[in-house]
């Protein structure tokens, strides 16, 4: 494997923004299911904008990096700008991951979007899962992601609970 970058030597040696807010207005935690890591992000939203964040990971040095480095990345966003935040951006803040990392990086935007949607929630307005605040489309982009969650546990040989108005689970084992 390549090695890491100055940088995400630093962020694992010294990450930043690590703990838990108290009273946060969104938490977002995401699981990744082959290696088990997980990230937890915590924001404070003041008139919209992201004032603060902190981060729990329980995951490998680049996911620590990736986590330290998103909270610095998206202190001061609008909601709309942080929302625009991409895996690949916080990798590139971090000079680069080697790319077999690179996956690793997805837990940060996807832990980001799960805190933001649990804001939106307790604003009274949802966050469709292709990331827009208004999508016009959300019944096909929930469609689309059920698609590509199947697959990827499927492809990972992952079982997935479907859901219980399911035809999968009626009269199925209670195991
Ligand atoms: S190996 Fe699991 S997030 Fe990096």
């Amino acid at each position: 494997m390549e090695p890491y970058t100055e940088k995400v030597m630093d962020h694992i040696r010294n990450p930043r923004n690590v703990g838990e807010i108290d009273d946060p207005d969104g938490v977002g935690e995401i699981g990744n299911p082959i290696c088990g890591d997980v990230m937890r992000l915590y924001i404070k939203v003041e008139d919209n904008r992201i004032t603060d964040a902190k981060f729990q990971t329980f995951g490998c040095g680049a996911a620590i990096a990736v986590s330290s480095m998103l909270t610095e990345l998206v202190i001061g966003k609008t909601i709309e700008d942080a929302l625009r935040l991409s895996n690949r951006a916080v990798a590139e803040a971090l000079d680069g991951l080697p790319p077999v990392k690179m996956h690793c990086s997805a837990l940060g935007e996807d832990a980001l979007r799960a805190a933001i949607r649990d804001y939106m929630a307790k604003q009274g307005q949802q966050l469709c899962v292709c990331g827009e605040l208004d999508c016009p489309c959300r019944p096909e982009c929930e469609e689309r992601e059920r698609t590509r969650e199947r697959a990827h546990a499927a492809a990972h040989g992952i079982e997935v609970e479907a859901p219980e108005d399911s035809p999968a689970t009626a009269g199925g084992s209670t195991n």
